[in-house]
Protein backbone atom coordinates (compact mmCIF):
# COMPACT_ATOMS: atom_id res chain seq x y z
CA UNK A 1 0.00 0.00 0.00
CA UNK A 2 3.17 2.51 0.95
CA UNK A 3 4.33 1.62 -2.33
CA UNK A 4 0.48 2.69 -4.07
CA UNK A 5 1.26 5.90 -2.05
CA UNK A 6 4.87 6.49 -3.14
CA UNK A 7 4.04 6.32 -6.43
CA UNK A 8 1.08 8.83 -6.21
CA UNK A 9 3.29 11.25 -4.58
CA UNK A 10 5.93 10.74 -6.91
CA UNK A 11 3.62 11.50 -10.36
CA UNK A 12 2.15 14.79 -8.77
CA UNK A 13 5.36 16.05 -7.58
CA UNK A 14 7.05 15.69 -10.81
CA UNK A 15 3.58 17.00 -12.75
CA UNK A 16 3.67 20.09 -10.18
CA UNK A 17 7.41 20.27 -10.79
CA UNK A 18 6.90 20.39 -14.85
CA UNK A 19 4.12 23.80 -13.92
CA UNK A 20 6.80 25.47 -11.88
CA UNK A 21 9.66 24.53 -14.74
CA UNK A 22 7.30 25.95 -17.66
CA UNK A 23 6.09 28.84 -15.92
CA UNK A 24 9.52 29.97 -13.98
CA UNK A 25 10.31 33.56 -15.87
CA UNK A 26 6.58 33.79 -17.11
CA UNK A 27 4.84 34.40 -13.87
CA UNK A 28 1.23 36.28 -14.76
CA UNK A 29 1.07 37.79 -10.77
CA UNK A 30 2.72 37.86 -7.77
CA UNK A 31 1.02 39.20 -4.62
CA UNK A 32 2.34 39.61 -1.44
CA UNK A 33 0.72 37.41 1.77
CA UNK A 34 2.82 40.21 3.88
CA UNK A 35 5.83 42.34 3.73
CA UNK A 36 8.12 39.89 2.24
CA UNK A 37 6.06 37.12 2.03
CA UNK A 38 4.83 36.44 -1.83
CA UNK A 39 2.57 33.97 -3.27
CA UNK A 40 2.52 33.55 -7.21
CA UNK A 41 0.33 32.49 -10.45
CA UNK A 42 2.40 29.50 -10.03
CA UNK A 43 2.09 28.71 -6.46
CA UNK A 44 -1.54 28.56 -7.22
CA UNK A 45 -1.46 26.46 -10.20
CA UNK A 46 1.08 23.88 -8.93
CA UNK A 47 -1.50 23.39 -5.84
CA UNK A 48 -4.53 22.71 -7.87
CA UNK A 49 -2.97 20.53 -9.48
CA UNK A 50 -1.77 18.11 -6.47
CA UNK A 51 -5.18 18.79 -4.83
CA UNK A 52 -6.82 17.60 -7.83
CA UNK A 53 -4.61 14.54 -8.52
CA UNK A 54 -4.52 13.42 -4.30
CA UNK A 55 -8.44 14.14 -4.66
CA UNK A 56 -9.23 11.75 -7.32
CA UNK A 57 -7.39 9.18 -6.30
CA UNK A 58 -7.94 9.25 -2.51
CA UNK A 59 -11.56 11.48 -2.34
CA UNK A 60 -11.91 10.49 1.80
CA UNK A 61 -7.89 11.62 2.36
CA UNK A 62 -6.84 14.92 3.87
CA UNK A 63 -4.92 17.40 2.19
CA UNK A 64 -3.44 19.90 3.95
CA UNK A 65 -1.76 22.61 1.82
CA UNK A 66 -0.16 25.82 1.93
CA UNK A 67 -2.21 27.83 0.25
CA UNK A 68 -5.43 26.44 1.35
CA UNK A 69 -7.48 26.55 4.38
CA UNK A 70 -6.65 23.99 6.71
CA UNK A 71 -9.40 20.97 6.20
CA UNK A 72 -11.87 20.46 8.59
CA UNK A 73 -12.76 16.72 7.86
CA UNK A 74 -11.32 14.15 9.84
CA UNK A 75 -8.92 11.45 7.98
CA UNK A 76 -6.27 9.18 9.18
CA UNK A 77 -4.30 9.92 5.89
CA UNK A 78 -2.83 13.27 5.92
CA UNK A 79 -1.07 14.71 2.69
CA UNK A 80 1.05 17.73 3.72
CA UNK A 81 1.77 19.77 0.88
CA UNK A 82 4.36 22.18 -0.34
CA UNK A 83 3.43 23.38 -3.99
CA UNK A 84 6.40 25.63 -4.55
CA UNK A 85 9.23 25.83 -1.70
CA UNK A 86 11.29 28.84 -2.03
CA UNK A 87 8.80 30.83 -3.65
CA UNK A 88 11.05 34.25 -3.08
CA UNK A 89 13.95 32.37 -4.59
CA UNK A 90 11.26 31.51 -7.65
CA UNK A 91 10.04 35.31 -8.46
CA UNK A 92 13.64 36.09 -8.52
CA UNK A 93 14.13 33.58 -11.06
CA UNK A 94 16.90 32.00 -9.06
CA UNK A 95 17.30 27.87 -9.46
CA UNK A 96 16.37 27.00 -6.01
CA UNK A 97 13.38 26.00 -5.36
CA UNK A 98 10.75 22.03 -5.52
CA UNK A 99 7.76 20.79 -4.71
CA UNK A 100 7.30 19.00 -1.14
CA UNK A 101 4.62 16.25 -0.83
CA UNK A 102 4.41 14.17 2.54
CA UNK A 103 1.75 11.68 3.45
CA UNK A 104 1.22 11.25 7.32
CA UNK A 105 -0.93 8.12 8.38
CA UNK A 106 -2.69 8.04 11.90
CA UNK A 107 -0.13 11.31 13.09
CA UNK A 108 3.27 9.55 11.79
CA UNK A 109 4.30 10.50 8.17
CA UNK A 110 5.29 7.17 6.42
CA UNK A 111 5.86 9.06 3.11
CA UNK A 112 7.85 12.24 1.73
CA UNK A 113 8.88 13.36 -1.75
CA UNK A 114 10.86 16.48 -3.01
CA UNK A 115 10.94 17.25 -6.58
CA UNK A 116 13.22 19.69 -7.44
CA UNK A 117 12.12 20.40 -11.63
CA UNK A 118 15.19 22.79 -12.56
CA UNK A 119 18.02 19.64 -11.65
CA UNK A 120 15.30 17.04 -12.18
CA UNK A 121 16.20 15.72 -8.87
CA UNK A 122 13.79 13.60 -6.73
CA UNK A 123 14.28 12.96 -3.41
CA UNK A 124 11.89 9.92 -2.00
CA UNK A 125 11.75 8.19 1.33
CA UNK A 126 9.30 5.79 3.35
CA UNK A 127 9.31 4.68 6.66
CA UNK A 128 12.02 2.15 6.73
CA UNK A 129 12.28 2.06 3.29
CA UNK A 130 15.28 4.35 3.18
CA UNK A 131 16.03 7.64 1.22
CA UNK A 132 16.63 7.98 -2.35
CA UNK A 133 18.13 10.23 -4.58
CA UNK A 134 16.61 9.44 -8.49
CA UNK A 135 15.89 6.27 -7.17
CA UNK A 136 19.45 5.56 -5.72
CA UNK A 137 19.95 5.31 -1.97
CA UNK A 138 21.57 8.09 -0.04
CA UNK A 139 23.03 9.05 3.06
CA UNK A 140 24.12 11.83 5.25
CA UNK A 141 27.73 12.66 5.28
CA UNK A 142 30.12 11.24 7.85
CA UNK A 143 31.44 14.73 9.19
CA UNK A 144 31.99 14.83 13.11
CA UNK A 145 33.35 17.95 13.35
CA UNK A 146 30.85 21.11 13.70
CA UNK A 147 34.09 23.48 12.41
CA UNK A 148 34.66 21.60 8.94
CA UNK A 149 30.91 21.40 8.55
CA UNK A 150 28.83 23.10 5.67
CA UNK A 151 25.26 24.11 7.43
CA UNK A 152 22.03 25.66 6.26
CA UNK A 153 19.54 27.82 7.82
CA UNK A 154 16.95 30.24 6.41
CA UNK A 155 14.75 33.77 8.27
CA UNK A 156 11.01 34.19 8.74
CA UNK A 157 8.85 36.00 7.17
CA UNK A 158 8.68 38.28 9.86
CA UNK A 159 11.92 39.19 10.81
CA UNK A 160 11.60 42.85 10.26
CA UNK A 161 9.12 42.99 13.54
CA UNK A 162 10.09 39.95 15.60
CA UNK A 163 13.49 39.49 17.39
CA UNK A 164 12.68 35.95 17.12
CA UNK A 165 14.84 36.29 13.59
CA UNK A 166 16.81 33.68 13.88
CA UNK A 167 19.88 36.42 13.55
CA UNK A 168 21.29 35.43 17.17
CA UNK A 169 21.40 31.81 16.15
CA UNK A 170 22.94 32.92 12.64
CA UNK A 171 25.80 34.96 14.48
CA UNK A 172 26.79 31.88 16.98
CA UNK A 173 26.84 29.35 14.19
CA UNK A 174 28.76 31.44 12.02
CA UNK A 175 32.09 31.80 14.00
CA UNK A 176 31.82 28.01 14.42
CA UNK A 177 31.34 26.70 10.96
CA UNK A 178 33.33 25.97 7.72
CA UNK A 179 30.35 28.24 6.32
CA UNK A 180 26.29 28.59 7.08
CA UNK A 181 24.30 28.73 3.62
CA UNK A 182 20.33 30.49 3.56
CA UNK A 183 20.03 29.04 0.05
CA UNK A 184 15.89 29.41 0.72
CA UNK A 185 13.97 26.39 0.62
CA UNK A 186 13.93 24.58 3.64
CA UNK A 187 12.37 21.44 1.75
CA UNK A 188 15.88 21.45 0.05
CA UNK A 189 18.05 22.25 2.94
CA UNK A 190 16.86 19.30 4.19
CA UNK A 191 17.35 16.85 1.36
CA UNK A 192 20.81 18.62 0.70
CA UNK A 193 21.24 17.67 4.25
CA UNK A 194 20.16 13.92 3.79
CA UNK A 195 22.79 13.24 0.84
CA UNK A 196 25.83 14.90 2.53
CA UNK A 197 25.88 18.61 0.44
CA UNK A 198 24.99 19.98 4.09
CA UNK A 199 26.18 18.50 6.95
CA UNK A 200 22.99 20.05 9.12
CA UNK A 201 20.20 22.34 9.24
CA UNK A 202 18.04 24.65 11.34
CA UNK A 203 15.13 27.01 11.04
CA UNK A 204 13.05 28.66 13.32
CA UNK A 205 8.98 29.61 12.52
CA UNK A 206 8.39 26.46 9.79
CA UNK A 207 5.28 24.82 8.95
CA UNK A 208 4.69 21.60 8.06
CA UNK A 209 4.15 21.32 4.69
CA UNK A 210 8.31 23.06 4.59
CA UNK A 211 9.75 19.96 6.71
CA UNK A 212 6.99 16.84 6.78
CA UNK A 213 8.96 15.19 3.69
CA UNK A 214 12.28 16.47 4.17
CA UNK A 215 12.85 15.40 8.12
CA UNK A 216 11.63 11.73 7.32
CA UNK A 217 14.28 12.26 4.03
CA UNK A 218 17.40 13.13 6.21
CA UNK A 219 15.68 10.60 8.73
CA UNK A 220 15.83 7.49 6.63
CA UNK A 221 19.09 8.63 5.25
CA UNK A 222 20.40 8.24 8.47
CA UNK A 223 20.25 11.69 9.82
CA UNK A 224 18.87 12.97 13.18
CA UNK A 225 15.90 15.21 13.30
CA UNK A 226 14.63 17.38 16.62
CA UNK A 227 13.51 20.17 17.54
CA UNK A 228 16.61 22.81 18.66
CA UNK A 229 17.26 21.61 22.05
CA UNK A 230 17.44 17.95 20.87
CA UNK A 231 13.62 16.82 22.04
CA UNK A 232 11.65 15.15 19.42
CA UNK A 233 10.39 16.56 16.15
CA UNK A 234 7.12 18.10 16.14
CA UNK A 235 6.74 18.84 12.31
CA UNK A 236 4.01 21.31 14.12
CA UNK A 237 5.61 22.97 16.48
CA UNK A 238 7.64 25.06 13.81
CA UNK A 239 11.84 24.43 14.36
CA UNK A 240 13.98 22.11 13.37
CA UNK A 241 17.34 21.11 14.29
CA UNK A 242 18.39 18.67 11.43
CA UNK A 243 21.65 16.76 10.76
CA UNK A 244 23.94 13.98 9.73
CA UNK A 245 23.44 12.94 13.59
CA UNK A 246 27.49 13.41 14.36
CA UNK A 247 27.28 17.26 14.67
CA UNK A 248 23.53 17.22 16.04
CA UNK A 249 24.98 18.27 19.72
CA UNK A 250 27.26 19.81 18.28
CA UNK A 251 24.20 21.88 16.67
CA UNK A 252 22.19 21.97 19.64
CA UNK A 253 24.40 23.08 22.56
CA UNK A 254 24.57 26.53 20.50
CA UNK A 255 20.77 26.70 19.29
CA UNK A 256 19.09 25.96 22.10
CA UNK A 257 20.51 29.00 23.64
CA UNK A 258 18.74 31.64 21.44
CA UNK A 259 15.33 32.92 20.99
CA UNK A 260 13.46 30.41 19.94
CA UNK A 261 10.01 30.48 18.78
C1 LIG B 1 10.03 29.26 2.71
C2 LIG B 1 11.34 28.61 2.34
C3 LIG B 1 12.50 29.34 3.00
C4 LIG B 1 12.34 29.38 4.49
C5 LIG B 1 11.01 30.02 4.84
C6 LIG B 1 9.87 29.22 4.20
P1 LIG B 1 8.02 29.24 0.93
O1 LIG B 1 8.94 28.58 2.12
O2 LIG B 1 11.37 27.26 2.72
O3 LIG B 1 13.74 28.70 2.76
O4 LIG B 1 13.38 30.15 5.04
O5 LIG B 1 10.89 30.01 6.24
O6 LIG B 1 8.65 29.78 4.56
O7 LIG B 1 7.29 30.40 1.51
O8 LIG B 1 8.93 29.62 -0.16
O9 LIG B 1 7.11 28.10 0.58
CA1 LIG C 1 7.71 26.47 2.13
CA1 LIG D 1 5.33 27.48 -0.52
Amino acid sequence: MAKEYLELAIDTARAAGEVLREGVDKIAWIEHKGEINLVTEIDIKSEALIKQRIGKMFPDHQILAEESDVPKQKSAFRWIVDPLDGTTNYAHGFPMFCVSIALEIDGRVDVGVVYDPMRDELFTATRGGGAHLNGKPIKVSAETELGESLIATGFPYDLRTSDVNNLDHWNAMIFKTRAVRRAGSAALDLCYTAMGRFDGFWELKLHPWDVAAGALIVEEAGGKVSDLAEGPLDIYSQEILASNAHIHTQMSKILRHGKRS
